[in-house]
């Protein structure tokens, strides 16, 4: 268990020569913390650190990252062993849960997933309000807040959650794929129970009511990795604000959909779009990606090569490994030839042997190829931050619940140094 040694202390030496001891935290993998809580009540000083660079807001249980090492584990077990062998419904239990389930338990856990997949009928009409040009983040986020609307008791903050979490789980994959029938102008498919969770997404998406559809097992397959590599990345950007949110107390749906709200950001989730978008624009302009990293290079416009860098992995991310992988082979599976896996490929190759990549660290991250995959899986461009949502579900629950179930748990709140005007004296209008 992590915990502060007493054997391991920090000395800080402040300018007016005050010396200030602070307790050292050790994690479980061999992570070192020096503990600032009394810095400011001892000291007067607080931290600045812009953008988290270097702060740790929590300890968690949950997944383990040596961004050095291009190391990442949910709960001790190595990403590559899960996506290969474990189901993403199984990894969801182990991610909340804490442990990889029994037969029985994931049987059971698996018939609360199917029996809540329905969403009230009422909500339908919420989908019908939304103009064709709505993006499915905002429906999505709208609808995760809209659903505390029919479950009232989850804002009594003593009631038991696990029905709560359940219904997420299952739901946010029904929204997700009636949004997407709703943007296309087909009739809804609801969900069918004797389909498992990845399939019922599937079929979701894809039948329609005047044909058979069967679901693809290898596609089923890859959607399951898909999820499984996206459910969780410790304290980013929306696992963050889900736990920030959460920690004022407000509701786990509120949460979930403030989470689903920081993940939109191109930086973030909405880099997967963005990386089809660039490379479609590439294609467009002719193919030339080498003038394109030449832009890039040279922060032309501020562009940034998209799926590309990570702030914790300085490292090939290993997800971006297992995605590439993954890519050739739901490719070579459905047949497709696509012109963007090369183009990307191309400018992979080219970038990992550039200075600049390789001085500032910059690897393919999880959005490289993630994209090229829900792409020939038939998934549209502005679906997929939606995809990763439904992915990082499973891993926002299991952090919401951590903080919840911590007896040491603060509302987050961080401080700032002032650089505004110093006090002064309100003039009326007339004489400024
Ligand atoms: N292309 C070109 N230059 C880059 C890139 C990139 N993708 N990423 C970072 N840099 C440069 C940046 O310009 C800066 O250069 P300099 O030192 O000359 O000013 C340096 O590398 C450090 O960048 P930073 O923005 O300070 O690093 P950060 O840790 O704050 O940002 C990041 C991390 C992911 C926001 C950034 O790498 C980025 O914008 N990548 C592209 C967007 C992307 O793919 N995001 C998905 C991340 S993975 C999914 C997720 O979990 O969110």
């Amino acid at each position: 268990m992590a915990g502060s040694d007493p054997k391991l202390t920090a000395k800080l030496v402040l300018p007016d020569s005050k010396e200030v001891v602070l307790p050292v935290i050790v994690g479980t993998e061999d992570e070192h913390a020096i503990d600032i809580r009394n810095l400011r009540q001892d000291s007067g000083y607080i931290t600045l650190d812009n953008g988290y660079m270097n702060t740790g807001s929590t300890t968690s249980a949950i997944t383990y990252l040596d961004g050095e090492q291009g190391i990442l584990h949910y709960r001790g077990y190595p990403i590559e062993e899960l996506a290969e062998k474990s189901s993403f419904v199984e990894t969801s239990y182990l991610l909340i849960k804490g442990e990889l389930p029994t037969i029985s338990e994931r049987e059971a856990f698996g018939d609360m997933l199917t029996r809540h997949s329905l969403i009230h009928e009422d909500m339908h009409q919420f989908f019908a309000g939304y103009p064709p040009t709505s993006h499915p983040m905002a429906v999505l986020s709208a609808m995760v807040t809209s659903l505390s609307a029919y479950y009232p008791d989850c804002l009594d903050r003593q009631a038991p959650v696990d029905l709560h979490i359940t219904r997420l789980l299952s739901k946010v994959r029904t929204i997700a794929a009636f949004s997407y029938k709703k943007s296309i102008g087909q009739p809804l498919i609801y969900p069918k129970n004797s389909l498992n969770y990845c399939g019922n997404f599937l079929h979701m998406m894809f039948a329609v009511p005047s044909e058979d559809y069967e679901v693809s097992p290898v596609l089923e397959k890859a959607l399951n990795q898909l999820l499984i590599l996206h459910a969780d990345h410790e304290q980013n950007c929306s696992t963050s604000t889900v736990r920030i949110v959460g920690s004022s107390g407000a509701n786990v749906y509120a949460a979930i959909a403030a989470g689903i709200l920081a993940l939109w950001g191109p930086l973030h989730g909405g880099a997967n779009q963005a990386v089809i978008e660039m490379l479609e624009e590439i294609r467009a302009s002719g193919g030339d990606f080498k003038k394109f990293l030449d832009d890039v290079k040279n922060k032309r416009d501020n562009r940034r090569l998209m799926g590309f860098g990570h702030r914790v992995y300085k490292n090939y991310d290993p997800r971006a490994k297992i995605l590439k992988k993954m890519c050739d082979e739901v490719l070579a599976h459905l047949g497709i030839k696509d012109p963007l896996l090369d183009l990307a490929k191309g400018m992979e190759e080219i970038a990992l042997r550039d200075d600049y990549f390789v001085s500032k660290k910059l690897y393919p991250n999880v959005d490289f190829y993630s994209g090229i995959i829900y792409r020939a899986m038939g998934i549209p461009t502005n679906m997929f931050t939606v995809m990763f949502a439904l992915g990082r579900l499973p891993g926002w629950i299991a952090h919401w619940k951590e903080m919840v179930d911590d007896k040491e748990t603060k509302i987050g709140r961080p401080r700032q140094i002032y650089t505004g005007q110093r006090v002064r004296k309100y003039m009326p209008i007339e004489q400024r």
